[in-house]
C-alpha cells in the first residue's frame, strides 16, 4: 500500500458545526456572517448572470481588481483574490514556511490558521489572546528561535480583541525577517486597518480581507489580500487561474460598486444592535469580553444561555477550544434579528 505523508495522517480534519444550518427556521448567530440578505437588486443581477447561459465558459475577472483597488486604495499589482481568505492563508503558508520552521499563532483563534500551519509542517508557537496583555504574548513569541511567520487576527476571532495598531506597526518594522499576516476579516466592523496607515506596504506584511462577512458572500467563497508585489507574484504560482468561480467574481465586484448601501449593515450592527445586546447582557450580569467585531464571547455563556437559545431556534457557537470550555460566541446580526435575541436574553436566569 502506498503511504500518506506522516504530517497529514497526524492531522485532524476541521469540521465546523454546519449540521442543520440550511434550515431557514433558525436564526444563525454562529458563524459571524451577515444576517440580512444582500439588497434585492444585487441578487437580481446575480440571478440574471446565471440565466445568461455563460456557466460553460471559464472565468475571467477583469472587472474585479479595479473595484478592490478603488475600495482599498491599494494598487492592483499589490492585490490578489482567492477562494475565500482560507485559501489565501494556505497559499501563503505554502509559499513561505519550510517544514519544521516556527509560526506564531494566536490562541484561542480561528481554526484555519493551525490547519494551514500543520499542512505546511510548521512548528506552532502559540501566543495567548486571553492573557492580560496579548501584545506582550505576541512579542515573546516573535523572539522564539526559528519563528518565520506571525499571524495576527485583527480583531481576533473569537475573543474580539484588537491589538494596538501603532504597536503592531512598530513590531512589523522591528522584525523585517518575519512575515506578518494580518487577518482583517472583520475590518468593516472594527473600522481599523493597516492599509490606511502603511503606504507602501512593508515587504514583510500581508493584509487579508474577506467578502464572507459584511459583504454577505460567504456561500460564494471569495477573499483577497494586499501585499508587496513580490508576494503576489509568488502566490500567483500557487493559486490556480480559475480557483475563484465566476459568479463569486461578479458578485464581489457588484457589492463593491454598491458598497455604500451594503456597508450600512456594519453601522447598524456596531452602532445600534451590539450596544443593545451588551446592555441586555449587563442587566443579566452575564459576562462578555469587550469586542471590536460583530460577535461577543461569553465565557460562561453555555451554562447561562446555551439551552435557552437553542430552544428558541437561535444558533450561537459553543466553543470547543480547551481554554474556552463552557463559552459561547454570539454573532450580532442586523435589526431584523435583534428583537428575537433580546427577547431570549430577557428570559435568562
Ligand atoms: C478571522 C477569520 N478569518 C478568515 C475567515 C474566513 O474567511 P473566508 O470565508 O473568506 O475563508 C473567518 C471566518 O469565520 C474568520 O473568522
Amino acid at each position: 500500500m502506498p503511504r500518506f505523508r506522516p504530517h497529514i495522517t497526524a492531522m485532524k480534519a476541521y469540521h465546523p458545526p454546519l449540521e442543520g444550518r440550511t434550515s431557514t427556521a433558525d436564526l444563525l448567530l454562529d458563524f459571524n456572517e451577515r444576517s440580512a440578505p444582500l439588497p434585492q437588486p444585487i441578487l437580481d443581477t446575480l440571478a440574471e448572470w446565471c440565466r445568461a447561459g455563460r456557466t460553460q465558459v471559464y472565468p475571467e475577472y477583469s472587472g474585479l481588481l479595479p473595484c478592490i483597488a478603488a475600495y482599498t486604495g491599494v494598487p492592483e499589482s499589490h492585490l490578489l483574490f482567492g477562494n475565500g481568505s482560507d485559501q489565501l492563508i494556505d497559499c501563503i503558508f505554502r509559499a513561505v514556511v519550510e517544514p519544521g520552521q516556527g509560526v506564531a499563532l494566536p490562541a484561542p483563534s480561528f481554526a484555519m490558521y493551525a490547519q494551514c500551519a500543520q499542512l505546511a509542517g510548521a512548528r506552532i508557537e502559540e501566543y495567548d489572546m486571553l492573557a492580560a496583555d496579548p501584545c506582550a504574548a505576541l512579542r515573546a513569541a516573535l523572539e522564539r528561535p526559528g519563528v518565520v511567520l506571525a499571524l495576527v487576527s485583527q480583531p481576533n476571532n473569537p475573543t474580539g480583541h484588537l491589538l494596538n495598531t501603532e504597536w503592531l506597526i512598530q513590531e512589523i518594522r522591528r522584525h523585517p525577517d518575519i512575515w506578518f499576516i494580518v487577518d482583517e476579516a472583520y475590518y468593516e466592523f472594527s473600522r481599523e486597518t493597516l492599509l490606511d496607515r502603511l503606504r507602501p506596504l512593508p515587504a514583510n506584511l500581508v493584509v487579508l480581507r474577506t467578502f464572507s462577512k459584511v459583504f454577505g458572500l460567504a456561500a460564494l467563497r471569495i477573499g483577497y489580500l494586499a501585499a508587496d508585489t513580490s508576494m503576489v507574484e509568488q502566490l500567483l504560482k500557487i493559486r490556480g487561474p480559475y480557483d475563484v468561480n465566476q459568479l463569486a467574481g461578479q458578485a464581489a465586484a457588484l457589492v463593491l460598486r454598491h458598497r455604500e448601501v451594503v456597508l450600512r449593515y456594519a453601522a447598524e450592527v456596531m452602532d445600534h444592535c451590539k450596544p443593545r445586546v451588551e446592555e441586555a447582557l449587563r442587566k443579566k450580569k452575564i459576562a462578555f469580553l469587550p469586542s471590536r467585531a460583530n460577535y461577543l464571547l461569553l465565557p460562561e455563556g453555555e451554562a447561562r444561555l446555551g439551552a435557552l437559545l437553542r430552544e428558541r431556534g437561535l444558533r450561537a457557537r459553543s466553543m470547543t477550544h480547551p481554554r474556552l470550555t463552557g463559552a459561547l460566541r454570539i454573532s450580532i446580526g442586523g435589526k431584523e434579528t435583534l428583537a428575537q435575541l433580546l427577547e431570549a436574553l430577557r428570559k435568562a436566569e
